[in-house]
């Protein structure tokens, strides 16, 4: 089996491994480099347990090479801060507001699924939080159904997801979009539904 060097920005930081053309990026991002957060579920892409931003797009990282990302940027959800893409978290004076507590230092979508009892054991979390971030991002105001749509390529095994729909729901709550010159950022006419196949979906 051929080897190759790869070089990813995992979080921030540069990561380099020499790995075989077959191994596959959330198998890079944990044993190579130590990044625990993407879990490793059916590595077939159908639970969504892996799920890290790569290059701005959501992908489940058993479904892409570590060749494939070489030179690419991806986050995990130990890697995430703030809100998502196009929104902004409302004023703390603002009644949707929810005080972060001991819970500061996590954005509020993470901060939605502790105040929401979203998770119990919290394998399937890191990827729910980074579908929900991006859902968010395209869709600022969900409706549940739309959650649920949007978060059809994630399994829990858990929580039967309503804690799920209700901690985006209230993560939504939180958040508004940033005004442009050019009208709102952040929406857009449909959700990317998170096909369970696939490197991007
Ligand atoms: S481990 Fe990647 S989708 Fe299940
Ligand atoms: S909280 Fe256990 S799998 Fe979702």
């Amino acid at each position: 089996m051929s080897e190759h060097e790869v070089t990813v920005t995992v979080d921030g930081s540069a990561e380099r491994a020499t790995v075989e053309a077959r191994r596959l990026l959330v198998h890079a991002l944990r044993e190579e480099w130590g990044y625990t957060q993407p879990n490793v579920g059916c590595e077939s892409g159908k639970c969504g347990a892996c799920t890290v931003e790569m290059d701005g797009d959501v992908v489940k990282s058993c479904c892409v090479l570590a060749v494939q990302a070489d030179g690419s940027e991806v986050t995990t959800v130990g890697g995430v801060d703030g809100a998502p893409e196009g929104l902004a978290e409302v004023d703390a004076g603002d009644p949707r507001a929810t005080p972060a507590g001991d819970n500061d230092e996590f954005g509020p979508v993470q901060r939605s699924f502790h105040e929401e009892h979203g998770l119990q054991c919290g394998y399937c979390t890191p990827g729910m939080v980074l579908r929900a971030r991006d859902l968010l991002a395209d869709i600022p105001d969900p409706s549940r159904e739309e959650i649920r749509e949007g978060l059809k390529g994630n399994v829990c095994r858990c929580t039967g997801y309503e804690n799920v729909v209700d901690a985006v729901e209230a993560a939504a709550a939180k958040l508004e979009p940033i005004e442009t010159d050019g009208g709102t950022a952040g929406q857009a006419d449909t959700v990317d539904g998170g096909a369970p196949t696939g490197g991007d979906d």
